[in-house]
């Protein structure tokens, strides 16, 4: 086998998975957690969620977290990327530490490091205190204070052994999610709230690494964001256009402040004339131009095909980004009709490109990838085994693209997929499973490893394929 290997990756290449605590601790109420935004919404609006599945019983990675980090070590994980909930270490968001969290997380975090796997630890996976949220969330200055002071405890709890940590997942998603789009709680639709809470959480990433690097500890800290190639129909100047200002929305929005310090002003420009600059304090600039990330994780799901704006927008409507562009439906795209997400490899090399080309070629790694399933149980082989075949095709087409940028000079150091066991997902439950290791949620979610589970463990021994 070793000899078949084409796509052989650097030595040190760090192979492992993502996950957030909200989708797969459980214990929602356990040991003394707060609650946070969707143990609230799914208890006021079950109707909201898949099959009335909610948060509270997540696939229970507090009490099985051992057999899990036993099983990613035998599937060859180097690394595993998880969340702390903010409302389990600090229920309310401000205020006393829970020494049971303290303790989960400890025991987590020397069980990954007694088996060889190294912590990527990340502060924020939208899951906001319930309290906080109560005083604005994102929007609120307070809760970026507050959130500041998490950071600095969990440094300080924690930061002896973990040596990457990232300050958000997305952080784009719960802005627009929250504000815009109704899909996470209080689902407003609101676009000055959203460019408030998404300033404020950009400002929020810039002060906890500052006080990341005030503290002289010998790890990095970055962020973790979702990006998405924006491509227009066609080379028309007016799709090319609506394309970049879809880009600058979606991803530079983002990518540029958390990099470079800056923001894109395609985007300050609109933000301006259709007056929805968010409220700055003094300096809160400055401190977003110093403190930028040392390492930047990337999600890649899909791309983003864009056309110009067919028709007029119904100026009474409220505020929406597309009022500037449109979505292009391309004709024979291919498509995961499960989730309903565009599938297209390249993307992911042309959006490492350019972190290399307008990026400084800084250090970053795909933080996540992966392909959400419906009803996987029907690939079940006589041996009880998902053979799901499709998922480990996604993983190849995507690695050889990530193989090539490493050929053509992107500084990628790594690839986690989403994700290591099946979870819950904030829209959709347990609907599309996405894990290498299957759970069955009516038997005390009993783990199984599926076929590509099987495949990753070959992939990682041999750091290739
Ligand atoms: C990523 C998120 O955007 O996509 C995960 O970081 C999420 O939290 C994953 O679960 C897959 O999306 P979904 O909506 O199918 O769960």
């Amino acid at each position: 086998m070793e000899n078949n290997i084409k796509f052989r990756f650097p030595e040190g290449f760090w192979w492992g998975s993502a996950s957030s605590a909200t989708q797969m601790e459980g214990a929602a109420n356990g040991d003394g957690k707060g609650r946070n935004i969707w143990d609230h919404w799914y208890e006021t609006e079950p109707n909201r969620f898949f099959d009335r599945i909610g948060p509270n019983d997540t696939s229970n990675f507090y009490e099985l977290y051992k057999e899990d980090i036993r099983l990613m070590k035998k599937l060859g994980h180097n690394s595993f990327r998880f969340s702390i909930s903010w409302s389990r270490l600090i229920p309310g968001g401000q205020g006393e530490i829970n020494v049971k969290a303290v303790d989960f997380y400890n025991r987590v975090i020397n069980e990954l490091l007694l088996n060889e796997i190294e912590p990527f630890l990340n502060l924020y996976h939208f899951d906001m205190p319930l309290e906080l949220q109560e005083k604005g969330g994102w929007e609120s200055r307070e809760v970026v204070e507050a959130y500041v002071n998490y950071a600095k405890t969990c440094f300080d709890l924690f930061g002896d052994r973990v040596k990457k940590w990232f300050t958000h997942n997305e952080p784009i998603v719960p802005v627009e999610n929250q504000y815009l789009y109704g899909h996470h709680y209080p689902a407003l639709c609101d676009f000055q709230k959203c460019v408030q809470a998404g300033f404020h959480s950009i400002l929020a990433s810039a002060m906890a690494i500052k006080e990341y690097h005030e503290k002289n500890m010998d790890g990095k800290i970055g962020t973790i964001l979702n990006l998405t190639p924006s491509y227009p129909r066609s080379t028309h100047p007016a799709d090319v256009k609506a394309s970049i200002i879809a880009d600058a929305i979606f991803n530079r929005s983002f990518l540029d402040p958390s990099v470079k310090g800056t923001f894109p002003h395609e985007l300050v420009d609109i933000i301006k004339e259709e007056g929805f600059m968010p409220i700055m304090a003094d300096g809160d600039l400055e401190v977003i131009k110093e403190n930028t990330v040392d390492l930047l994780g990337i999600n890649y799901y899909q791309p983003r095909r864009i056309k110009a704006k067919e028709n007029l927008f119904n100026p009474h409507a409220p505020f929406m980004p597309e009022r500037y562009f449109d979505y292009h439906d391309m004709p024979g795209k291919r498509v995961n009709p499960y989730r309903g997400w565009e599938i297209y490899e390249k993307g992911i090399y042309d959006l490492l490109i350019n972190v290399k080309e307008e990026y400084g070629n800084i250090e970053c790694f795909i933080a996540e990838n992966g392909m959400g399933v419906e009803n996987e149980k029907r690939f079940i082989n006589e041996e009880g085994i998902i053979e799901d075949d499709y998922r480990i095709h996604f993983y190849q087409d995507h690695l050889k693209w990530v193989y090539k940028a490493i050929e053509d000079g992107v500084n990628v150091k790594g690839y986690h997929v989403w994700t290591f066991v099946d979870n819950w997902s904030w829209l959709n439950a347990y609907k599309n499973r996405y894990g290498l290791v299957s759970v069955d949620i009516h038997q005390q979610f009993k783990r199984t490893i599926k076929k590509s589970g099987y495949w990753f463990k070959d992939l990682t021994k041999n750091n290739g394929f």
